[in-house]
């Protein structure tokens, strides 16, 4: 990765990186860009760390060279989040550089001791709290606790109007090197960095919506040029942009979201199965469009993605040991746990002997706080007979119509 100028004293550095899974868990098949930012006055702040996945920082001190710094240059290094994806980096970088003061939150301080062993010149500073590093280059501060880790906090530059929110306003997926910024990309690019900012919401920012709405609120009470975030490009032609998108994803948890119904199913023998399809027609008879997965076998990361986009929900499942289908229980508990509430529902499945699953769904709404509302639903016994499927082609109708207007807004 190369460095840019951003603007006027702003560089980006940034590094792509795939073969992984995010946190552990979450797939990036198109990548995942890790942008650290330097600002210039008369002294030097690094702005959040970016560093091979395994904490080596070589390719950030190779961007270094390409701006005629180093290391030494280095005053400050700001920490807005300690999550080791921004700040892997800093025991090999302290190896090499010595004398420089790190920033960061009151809230931060403890997990610097804990992940990195780090307590002596660490300058704590609190919203509204500023550094003045020369020639005219302020920077302040605002603490958004919770997006998504208690200590994160947000840079400002005062003389560029820059946001550096870190994980705030970031996506998933590779950023190109000679198009990290939003006036440098066509529509469908700009698109995609959306699509997989949904996904990278869905996934790492939903069960923080509140939190995030906060945050949201504070940037927009700033006079914000440029949003240039820990993850994904940066902002420069039309922040507005990613802060409404920010917006509308936050909104989502609580519902309504978009007047769309993911359908989520899963089928020991192909018993169940037999109704996902009339039900998919129904819903989509209505003009609301479905976004269908098979569970277990579609990753937890697109179903949240979809869930999170959607507000109504249809679950088709087997009964098995008395009990729901294991892999959907799973995949509702993570919903549940990710806070995504308030939604149109309906579920439906195959039994063998006895139903069950109707009282582990109870339990998990009950005790994830998720307020679904659920249709009556329809359980046949073994294969579903014709009026079985009539049935489910009304439930699908009536969810679909239930969507559409609670979306809308139109509903009396
Ligand atoms: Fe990109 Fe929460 O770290």
């Amino acid at each position: 990765m190369k460095a840019t100028l951003v603007t006027d004293g702003v560089y980006r550095l940034s590094a792509n990186v795939d073969n992984i899974l995010f946190e552990g868990m979450w797939p990036v098949p198109a990548g995942v860009a890790i942008n650290s930012y330097i600002v210039k006055g008369e002294k030097c702040a690094l702005i959040d760390g970016v560093c091979g996945w395994d904490g080596v920082p070589e390719t950030l001190l190779a961007q270094f060279g390409e701006m005629g710094l180093s290391v030494d240059d280095i005053d400050y290094v700001i920490l807005n989040h300690l999550e080791p994806d921004h700040s892997g980096w800093l025991d090999a970088f302290k190896e090499i550089r010595r004398g420089f003061a790190i920033v960061t939150s009151e809230r931060a301080k403890p997990l610097l001791e804990a992940f990195y062993g780090i307590s002596d010149n660490i300058r704590l500073v609190k919203s509204g709290d500023t550094l003045d590093l020369g020639n005219g280059r302020v920077l302040a501060f605002e603490e958004i606790p919770n997006v998504h880790w208690p200590e994160t906090m947000a840079t400002y530059d005062t003389r560029s109007k820059t946001l550096f929110p870190c994980d705030a306003f970031g996506s998933f997926g590779s950023v190109a090197d000679d198009a990290p910024y939003d006036d440098t990309l066509q529509e469908g690019q700009i698109r995609f960095f959306e699509r997989e900012m949904e996904r990278y919401f869905a996934n790492i920012v939903t069960t923080f919506s509140v939190a995030t709405q906060k945050a949201i609120e504070k940037t927009k009470a700033l006079d914000v040029r440029i949003i240039a975030p820990g993850h994904g490009i940066v902002w420069r032609r039309d922040p507005g942009r990613v802060i409404d998108t920010y917006t509308r994803l936050a909104g989502y948890a609580k519902g309504p979201a978009r007047a769309e119904v993911a359908v989520l199913w899963g089928s020991m023998y192909g018993m169940t199965a037999l109704g996902v399809q009339p039900v998919v027609e129904a819903v989509e008879s209505q003009g609301v469009r479905t976004r269908v997965h098979r569970i277990p076998e579609t990753s937890i990361s697109y179903v949240l993605d979809s869930v999170l986009q959607c507000s109504g929900v249809v679950l088709g499942m087997p009964t098995y040991e008395n009990k729901m289908f294991p892999p959907m229980a799973a995949v509702l508990d993570e919903i549940g746990r990710k806070k995504i509430a308030n939604r149109r529902a309906f579920r439906f499945g195959s039994y063998g002997w006895s139903g069950g699953a109707q009282k582990e769904l109870a339990e998990i709404d009950e005790r994830l706080r998720m307020k679904w509302d659920y249709l009556e639903p329809v359980e046949f016994k073994g294969r579903p007979t014709g009026d079985d499927i009539a049935l489910l082609r009304q439930r699908g109708v009536e969810l679909a119509r239930s969507v559409r207007r609670w979306a809308l807004g139109t509903e009396s």
